[in-house]
């Protein structure tokens, strides 16, 4: 172990918990991991070794399970856990009482560098923080599941977050691995679960109004729009769908998309301002010129998948 690797607490130990532990183990760091659920405790550390064994078959762990395992520790006690911690990932359930109370002893007594961040799904920490002495030291961090597959963590600090901490949680989880993106303030269900959530809302109505049922919709997506989405986001995927650009997409698609949206109660219109600063951001990542070559490079991604779906159909 490198002495001077950073030591993680990690405060709950199940799905998302455990998943944790093995993002902070893999990039070589000591991990001390938490419940107060004695079962939890025992089968913990076993969970771990089974998923690095699945991770080693697929190429993706470059030491053996056992030699990742030995970096974490399991603890009861939570004062005992971030005695020595400069992050601590707390991951405990979804309940706003639970947290309130888990921050309070958290921030009394993890030492005072170590920052405290939440797992937490859509409660903001100010929720939950916001009356704490070292609520400066706290702030959302909410991984996709499990944070060892999807990298993407969104850092979200709250009013009273110090920046010099979401500089430097940012910092640590990209050198674990992860691929941090910040939000500019605190939302309910940040980027992940809105956009996840906006999705989830049309795929029930759609269900709801008898127009598709649930496998169909499942296979637009994982048959389609997924396959895109594995390596473009939605603002790329419009982009490149459409001569011209983003900007042509929304004039040519913009009044459908609005008339949908109206059908279900949402008056978002994308005005021309808002499509333009849409626009500007799409230009600065790839501008008009390399377009084309864009367009290549997405279908060689298909490409790529493709040939891979027809291996996995033949092994
Ligand atoms: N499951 C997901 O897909 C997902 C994805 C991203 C974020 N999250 C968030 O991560 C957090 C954990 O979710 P999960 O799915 O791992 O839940 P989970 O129910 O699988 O695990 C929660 C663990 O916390 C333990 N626990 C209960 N009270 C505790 C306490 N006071 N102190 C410490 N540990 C305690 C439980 O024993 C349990 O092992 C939640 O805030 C959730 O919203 C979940």
């Amino acid at each position: 172990m490198n002495p001077s690797s950073p030591v993680v607490a990690v405060i709950g130990a199940g799905s998302i918990g455990v998943a944790f532990a093995i993002v902070f183990a893999r990039a070589g760091w000591t991990l001390r991991l938490q419940d107060p659920d004695p079962q939890r405790l025992k089968t913990a550390l076993d969970e771990v070794a089974d998923r690095c064994a699945d991770l080693s078959r697929y190429g993706l762990l470059e030491e053996t399970p056992s030699a990742l395992c030995a970096r974490i520790s399991l603890h009861a006690d939570l004062e005992t856990a971030v005695a020595d911690a400069s992050l601590v990932q707390e991951c405990a359930p979804e309940r706003l009482d639970l947290k309130v109370e888990l921050f309070r002893r958290l921030d009394a007594c993890a030492p005072a560098s170590a920052i405290l961040a939440s797992s937490s799904s859509a409660l903001p920490s100010s929720r939950f923080a916001g009356e704490l002495p070292g609520r400066a030291r706290c702030l959302v961090a909410h991984p996709g599941n499990p944070p060892y597959l999807l990298p993407v963590i969104e850092i979200v600090p709250a009013p009273f977050t110090e920046p010099d901490v979401v500089e430097r949680a940012s910092a640590l989880y990209a050198e674990a691995g992860l691929s941090p993106i910040r939000l500019n303030r605190e939302i309910e269900g940040f980027v992940f679960n809105r956009l996840q959530g906006a999705l989830l809302r049309e795929a029930y109505c759609l269900v709801r109004d008898g127009i598709s049922s649930v496998a169909d919709i499942d296979k637009v997506v994982s048959q389609g729009l997924g396959l895109r989405w594995a390596f473009m986001g939605p603002f790329e995927t419009v982009d490149l769908n459409t001569r011209g650009g983003i900007g042509s997409h929304a004039q040519k698609m913009g009044p459908a998309y609005a008339r949908m949206g109206a059908e279900r109660g949402q008056q978002d219109p994308w005005t021309a301002e808002l499509v333009a600063t849409v626009e500007s951001q799409r230009r600065a990542l790839v501008p008009l010129e390399d377009w084309e070559e864009r367009v290549a490079w997405r279908d060689r991604q298909l490409m790529q998948a493709a040939r891979e779906r027809a291996k996995r159909d033949r092994d």
